[in-house]
Order: C-alpha cells, then structure tokens, then sequence
C-alpha cells in the first residue's frame, strides 16, 4: 500500500497550518474553525512541532499557557486569550471567579487535561543546538511546571494512592472513548442549565459525541463551579471519578521528563522519585488486567476496572511502564490483531477503539477514527521497546493519512478519508516531528 512520502512538501505545507492558526503570535488555535481558543495538550504538542522550525515562537506558546496556571498550581484545560467566540464553553459559562485560585485577569476552563507539557519541554530541550538559551527557558518554568505536578498529586490523589483521578471525560483529552461509557451512565444529568452546542457549526454531527453524552458534559461543569472548583469537595462528590489509563501513563512520563530536568537544573529529585515509584507500582498493580493483557482504567465510583478495549491501554508504553512481558501482550495479542487493531477491513493504524469493541464507530471522535497523536505516541512507544519496523509502519501510515486527505483531526481507519476538524494545528506539528527523524538529524 506504501504511498510515496513527499516530505518536503509535507513539511511546508505542515508549518503553514501551524502559522495560519497562530493568534497574534500569543496562541496557536487547534484547528482552523472548531476550536479558537488556546488549549492545554495541544498547546505542549504544538510547541514540539514548532521548536524545530521557529523555537522563540514555541517558547511563546508555552509562556501564554502557563501565564493561565491557576494560583494553587492548575493548569486549566481551555485558555481564552481572545475572549468569547462562537465556541461552547464560552468563558463565561465556566464562572471561575467563584474560585478563590482562578488566575488574575485570564479567564480559563476550570477543569484540567492530559499533562504531556513537561515531556514536550523536556524533548525540545534535548535536542536544542543553543544549550545555554534552552537552559535558560527549562529554568524559567521548571518551578510552574513543579508545581503543576504537584496540584495534580495533591488535588487528584489525596488518598496517596499514586493514580491521579479525573472527574470530567474533558480531562481525559479522549472526551467520548468507549471507556467513558459504563462511568457516565451512572452521572444522572438531573438538572442540566441552559446551553447551546455549537460543535456541529464546523463538523458533521455523526463525526462528534452524542446528545446523552453532552447533556452529561454539561451537567458535570455546573456541579464544579457550584462548588466553587473547591478539589476537595469535587474529588468527594463528584458522580465521575477515574483513575484514567491514558491521564496517568502520561503524568508518569511528565514526572520521569522532570526529573531529567530537575537533575539538569540541579534541583532536587526526591518528591520526583516518590511519584515515579508510587504511579509505577499502582498503574500496574491496579490498572493492568493479566486475564486480558490489557490496561484499563479505574472507576472509583463503581470500583472496578472499565473493561473496554481502546488504544488509551498501549500508552503505558510510551510512557515506559510496561515490562517486557506486558508490552509483548500488548502489542502482540492485541496492535497486532487484525480483529482489533492491524489492516484487515480496514486499511490504517491505530484505530481509537478496537475495531471488534461494542462501541466501536470508525468516524465518531474517539470511538474509532485514527487520531495521529496517538499514533505518535504507539509509534514512539514501540521503538522504546525494540518494535522497530511496527514504530515504522504506523509513523508510515500517519503520514499517508496526512498526504492523502490533509491536517485533519481524524481519519477513518477504513479508507483514510479526513474527518472532525481542518487545519488541525497538532496533527501539523506531530507530522514535523515525525518527519524530523528523517529530514532534519538531530
Ligand atoms: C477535542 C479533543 C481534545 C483536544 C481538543 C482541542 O476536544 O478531544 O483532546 O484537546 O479537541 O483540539
């Protein structure tokens, strides 16, 4: 099937999407119509692909994140430089100003998403030409980066129990993944305010999640700021609580990537080493199923593992918490079943769902489509564990996906046709990383 890759031309037209997105040069939207606000992981991703070509600019990006950082250390998930837009949340439905910590003068979400900055920082660290300069800037937000860890321990675990929970599908950056099903049923949207969807004004309603869902999205955003965003209260009492699978194998890669950091700057690494080792010993423990030879998530409301097969289960290589054992059952009892994952009726790694899961749907959003950060991540996982030609195959196939049908959000895995989203900022700056292994040695 292998489409021969133009790289060149991949790569002009890639910075091209990241430039026409940029906001004033304070932001980069995620995608050209659908999202005109500044988001958290998108953010991190966006300054990766940027960093290559303009690494002032990606600095900047980064810069315009954390100035949102809340006083006790949150790093929201939504940041509206740019004030209301035809975007739904808009700023005011969130009412952050019930929270003592909302920052001065920003307003923001006031629910957080997927911690990858530390481990973007950390990458465009390493392979900076200018050291001193780099240095410098890991130095300036080493301590927002710190303390955003640390909100996450303390506001998210305060039982210690070395899984951070979430409490909003949102968080998971995956809203509407099968393993959100079984959790968000039991949320029962009693009282839903008033609101207007406005996702389908740029995207095919069958591409995004369904109403049941969204009636839920909603009522879970008006029980958190009728508490104030108080943690403590919205950890006790929020109907959605869990200790989600692809959340946790990414702040465990963060915390690993800041203490690489850390030992540069010469801070300290003892809190570091704690988490490492707490995350490590609990993500296995509780999260891995030896009966499936997969990962799943937690729901501390129902207590019990949520056993849908989705590609959130071979992050945890990624972020190197597999043993050799785990990641061989992971890769080869399920990436490479063509039942679930590999070409076989459909042409494209990685599906978002396995393609025999009950929910799966190969052009709704999480549900099936092919999302190319997840691809970078399985790819870049399965190099860490010696997979090479796989790692190949699937940064491959992402960039086929990209030629053929442009920087969309997702790609049906059946024929690779674009859906979601166009000119979608993180899909442009991870087919610049993933072409950087070929076109520009580091
Ligand atoms: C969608 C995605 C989320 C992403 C956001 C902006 O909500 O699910 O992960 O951050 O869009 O691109």
């Amino acid at each position: 099937m292998s489409a021969a890759i133009d790289a060149e031309a991949l790569l002009e037209q890639a910075k091209a999407v990241l430039r026409a997105n940029d906001v004033e040069g304070i932001f980069i939207k995620p995608g050209t119509y659908q999202y005109p606000h500044q988001w958290n992981w998108d953010a991190a991703l966006v300054a990766l692909g940027l960093s290559h070509f303009d690494r002032p600019r990606a600095e900047q990006e980064i810069r315009s994140l954390l100035k949102a950082q809340w006083k006790d250390g949150m790093l929201p998930h939504v940041v509206y430089h740019n004030g209301a837009s035809d975007y739904f949340p808009t700023p005011d439905f969130w009412q952050i100003e019930r929270s003592p910590n909302a920052p001065n003068g920003l307003l923001t979400s006031g629910i957080v998403q997927p911690p990858i900055l530390a481990t973007c920082v950390r990458l465009m660290h390493e392979r900076a030409k200018d050291r001193k300069a780099s240095l410098a800037f890991v130095r300036e937000v080493y301590p927002a980066l710190h303390r955003w860890h640390r909100w996450l321990r303390a506001a998210r675990d305060p039982e210690n129990t070395g899984l951070v929970a979430i409490v909003h599908p949102w968080e998971s950056g995956t809203d509407n993944a099968a393993r959100f099903v079984e959790p968000m049923i039991r949320v029962i949207p009693s009282r839903v305010p008033p609101y207007q969807r406005k996702d389908f004004l740029h995207v095919r309603e069958d591409e995004r999640p369904i109403q049941a869902e969204y009636q839920r999205f909603v009522y879970l955003i008006d029980l958190f700021r009728q508490w104030n965003y108080d943690q403590e209260t919205i950890y006790a009492r929020s109907p959605f609580l869990v200790q989600d699978t692809l959340f946790n194998a990414l702040m465990y890669r963060a915390q690993y990537d800041l203490r690489m950091l850390a030992r540069e700057l010469g801070e300290p690494t003892e809190e570091l080493d704690e988490w490492l080792a707490t995350t490590r010993y609990a993500y296995n423990a509780r999260l891995w199923s030896e009966a499936h030879g997969l990962y799943f998530a937690y729901d501390l409301r129902g207590q019990r593992l949520l056993q849908e097969n989705g590609c959130a289960t071979f992050i945890a290589l990624f972020a190197g918490l597999a043993s050799e054992h785990q990641a061989r059952r992971l890769v080869e009892e399920h990436l490479l079943n063509p039942e679930e994952y590999a070409p076989n009726g459909t042409r494209y790694f990685v599906p978002s769902q396995a393609k025999n899961n009950l929910f799966f749907e190969p052009r709704r959003y999480w549900r099936g489509p092919v999302w190319i950060l997840i691809n970078w991540m399985v790819s870049e996982g399965l190099r860490r564990y010696g997979y090479h030609e796989l790692a190949e195959t699937i940064r491959q196939h992402s960039l086929e996906l990209v030629q053929r049908s442009g920087f969309m959000e997702y790609y049906d895995p059946r024929d690779g046709t674009g859906c979601g989203a166009s000119g979608f900022s993180w899909t442009a700056a991870l087919t610049i990383e993933m072409l950087a292994e070929t076109m520009m040695p580091a």
